[in-house]
């Protein structure tokens, strides 16, 4: 159990076997952050000397390990670099944070001497330590190294209820991405519809959530012709998971829906083997809304949720869909499919249909859902597409706020009406036309959402890290999105970020 906590001690004095100090440049060189020059202090004159023989320069995540040797309390020192004095911002004080602890092996506790101005930066400092402790080790044998698993953040306003406030939110946020990371991770032979939708429903959230399974049977009462067209070719049936968080008096009522594809081969229009090394992160976003609401419930706020996960396994078989295939959606609207590969629209318009008649103030869905948003955007920023011009543009701010990357993108009337061409059905799920796969997509299920205020993400690029760990990001599952939809909630809750003004 990884736990966190705020304290008032100094630095030199804290009782944690190795404590993390910031060092940021100024104009006269290197210097410990106001925070931490107690510590520099105890080592005299030469701490800055010698930290740069080490060839340190307070690059911002840079690392330099000093043992004490009595100098101050805990018997580690571990220098961070924080960049330049004026341009330190919360990104860096969680990546300094991550880069920190991740430094100290084999110890239990570490205390971290940040520049920490007001609890908000208190939870950052406090995220970036518990995301960069992360590690995912359910199905190894040997023994992991050990990480600390006490952390602590020094701040002179420890005892302050803002800042035990912030302590809470940044142990909460941080569990709902690890909650949301171990999904990701978990193998799709463990992981699929049903055992999915069975741990959502094993979760204890202190019966502030209520959890619904849809099962096969009723989906197909509910006409639900895209999650089942989708699942019919899996021996694994597919599940829609209905949560519902329900405060007395809600400010704001959202709605979420999460691609839940536990595993995507493309079915019969089959993905290349090396494109489908990753597809078992291709629930994603199911794992980043729900995780997102057990937390949202877990903080309190005032805001009404609904999320729904929608869970299928995209398989090849004798059963699956064809190219070809005309499916009745939930909606009644008719669909021809064209490609099996673009499977996560067809479960996606389903839930959207269910989510949008609660007429919720929004409508968020969270997707893992087209390569062509890589292409766009890179691994590590996700697309934003809305039918609301304004949101569009607040939706990339409040991800910042959060520390995710997203960015807007259009969905222009011509690749709208591309949706409508299909020869024989009301809507093609397919646009054979090689570029701009993200905005079809997006089109695709602005016709399932109605008069409703939506959002949709594409976290295709950041839900998964095919490369090296870096800042508090591991490999693997990411938790990409969940942060910005707990954010999201606390700014509809408390800055009116919904109000239509
Ligand atoms: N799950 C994939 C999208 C994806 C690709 C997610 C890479 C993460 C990393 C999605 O279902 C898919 O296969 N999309 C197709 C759509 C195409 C057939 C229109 C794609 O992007 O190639
Ligand atoms: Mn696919
Ligand atoms: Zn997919």
């Amino acid at each position: 159990m990884l736990t966190l906590s705020a304290r008032s001690a100094k630095p030199s004095s804290v009782r944690t076997d190795a404590v993390v100090v910031g060092i940021v440049r100024t104009s006269k060189g290197m210097v410990a952050v106001d925070a931490a020059v107690d510590v520099a202090k105890a080592f005299g004159r030469g701490f800055v000397p010698t930290l740069s023989s080490l060839g340190f320069e307070a690059e911002p995540g840079q690392v330099a390990k000093l043992p004490s040797s009595g100098a101050v309390k805990p018997a580690l020192v571990v220098a961070v670099g924080l960049g330049a004095a004026d341009e330190v911002d919360r990104e860096g004080l969680r990546r300094a944070a991550a880069a920190g602890v991740q430094a100290v092996a084999n110890a239990v506790s570490v205390a971290l001497a940040l520049p920490v101005d007001g609890p908000d930066d208190v939870q950052a400092v406090g995220e970036g330590a518990l995301l960069g402790l992360y590690s995912y080790d359910a199905y190894r044998s040997a023994e992991p190294d050990r990480r600390p698993t006490d952390v602590v953040v020094l701040c002179e306003k420890a005892r302050r209820r803002e800042v035990k406030r912030a302590v809470e939110t940044a142990e909460t946020v941080a569990g709902a991405v690890a909650m949301a990371r171990d999904w990701v991770n978990a193998p799709p032979n463990d992981l699929n519809p049903v055992t999915f939708a069975e741990q959502i429903s094993a979760h204890k959230s202190a019966g502030k959530v209520k959890v619904t399974v849809l099962d096969d049977k009723d989906l197909t009462k509910q006409g639900c012709g895209g999650i089942l067209g989708v699942g019919q070719g899996s021996s694994n049936p597919p599940r829609l998971v209905q949560l519902t968080y329900a405060p007395r008096r809600p400010a704001a009522r959202i709605a979420l829906v999460g691609k839940g594809i536990t595993f995507d081969s493309g079915g019969l229009s089959l993905k290349p083997g090396a494109s489908m090394m990753t597809m078992k992160c291709d629930m994603g976003g199911a794992a980043a809304v729900v995780a997102a609401t057990f937390a949202i419930a877990e903080l309190g706020l005032p805001v009404a949720i609904t999320a729904y996960a929608a869970l299928a396994e995209n398989m090849p078989s004798g059963t699956a869909s064809r190219p070809g295939d005309v499916l009745t959606m939930r909606s009644g609207k008719t669909v021809e499919v064209l490609n099996t590969d673009a499977e996560g629209r067809l479960v996606l318009a389903d839930a959207l249909d269910m989510a949008v008649e609660g007429e919720p103030d929004l409508v968020v869905d969270v997707a893992t859902l087209t390569g062509a948003c890589i292409v766009a955007l890179g691994t590590r920023v996700a697309g934003v597409l809305s039918n609301d011009e304004s949101l569009l543009h607040r939706m990339p701010e409040v991800a910042e706020r959060a520390g995710e990357a997203m960015w807007p993108l259009p969905i222009p009337d011509e690749v709208a009406a591309k949706v409508k061409t299909s020869s024989m059905a009301d809507l093609r799920q397919h646009n054979p036309e090689p570029h701009g796969g993200t905005l079809f997509a997006a089109a695709f299920l602005r016709e399932f959402v109605k008069e409703s205020r939506w959002v949709h993400l594409d976290i295709a690029g950041p839900a998964y890290n095919d490369g090296q760990a870096h800042g508090y990001t591991p490999k693997g599952g990411t938790g990409a999105a969940v942060r910005t939809l707990v954010r999201l909630a606390h700014e509809a809750a408390s800055d009116g970020l919904l109000s239509t003004s």
